[in-house]
């Protein structure tokens, strides 16, 4: 147990819902913080910022660097981290992800010198695609329809539970050992496309496939979609990375750090399968 009192960004995003409930089983203050939540944290509105961080000891930051637009990574990230150590915070844990290539021209790892440099004890996560992604978030719609369309190739990528993310941000959130950490996470297996969404099908008895599909044409596609074309070209270079295999390794951080294996692929997909998810 604990008598921290924690911030959390993103508190109703796929890993900071897990970390507010899994801070909430410790025993700590929880301050659950987003656009749409009773706190209210809001990038674009630095007048949210401080009343955010008061009286707060330790603060898991999700930024908010897949939008679109001029969005400075790292000027937002070191501004925010100076505010929080004048206002008293002694410890930051910074989620990036594991891409160390620009994305749509830019570096999805550009906030981690602000944390490092920020004067309070820092940890950084960056892991690989979620799991939820294909139940919660931008794999979902695809999934359901039974086509899954991506410019993926034959790459691989070792797709790790959000779950086992915020046990590791709750680590280092409440616990000692891991404060000037960066910390790669990934599942246990490296996964194409195909075979990730092979799971799915036979777990569902539904025809789902994935299709490989042109880097431009998909970008062409989402546009045609209405999406903004500096985002398109986010998302398309993020999944190439996928496509050329730049970060296919799995990492032993997980069980490094939490003394267990990280939760298997095929362990999600059954209990997605079962509260009927992807049911259509
Ligand atoms: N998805 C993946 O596979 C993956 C893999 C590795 C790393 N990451 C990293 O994880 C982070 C979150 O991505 P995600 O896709 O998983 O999203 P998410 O955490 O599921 O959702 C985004 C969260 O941020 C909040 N938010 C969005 N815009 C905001 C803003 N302008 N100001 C304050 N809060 C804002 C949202 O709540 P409100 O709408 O209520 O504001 C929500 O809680 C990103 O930095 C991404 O690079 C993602």
């Amino acid at each position: 147990m604990t008598d921290k009192t924690v911030l959390v960004l993103g508190g109703t995003g796929k890993t900071g819902r897990r970390v507010v409930d899994r801070l909430k089983e410790r025993g700590a203050a929880v301050r659950a913080a987003s656009r749409s939540s009773a706190v209210r944290f809001d990038w674009d509105d630095r007048t949210t910022w401080a009343p955010a961080f008061t009286g707060v000891d330790a603060a898991y930051l999700v930024d908010a660097q897949d939008k679109p637009g001029a969005w400075d990574a790292e000027a937002a990230i070191r501004e925010l981290s100076g505010l929080a150590v004048d206002a008293g915070v002694r410890r930051l844990v910074l989620l990036q992800a594991r891409v160390t290539e620009r994305v749509g021209g830019k570096s999805l790892i550009a906030g981690e010198s602000a944390v490092r440099e920020s004067g309070a004890e820092w940890t950084v996560l960056r892991p690989n695609w979620f799991f939820q992604n294909f139940d919660e978030g931008v794999l979902l719609d695809g999934v359901r329809s039974g086509t899954v369309a991506l410019p993926a190739g034959s790459g691989r990528e070792p797709f790790v539970d959000t779950d086992d993310v915020a046990a590791v941000a709750v680590a280092a959130l409440l616990d000692e050992g891991h404060a000037g950490q960066t910390y790669e996470l990934s599942g246990a297996r490296s996964l194409t496309l195909d075979e990730a969404v092979g799971e799915i099908a036979r777990a569902t008895g539904r025809d789902i496939r994935y299709t490989a599909v042109d880097h431009q044409a998909y970008v062409d596609e989402l546009i045609g979609y209405d999406v903004p074309a500096d985002y398109a070209l986010f998302v398309a270079d993020l999944v190439a990375q996928i496509r050329d295999n730049k970060n296919a390794e799995p990492t032993d951080t997980v069980r490094r750090v939490l003394g267990r294996e990280p939760r298997d692929f095929s362990d999600f997909v059954k209990d997605a399968a079962a509260r009927g998810v992807w049911d259509v």
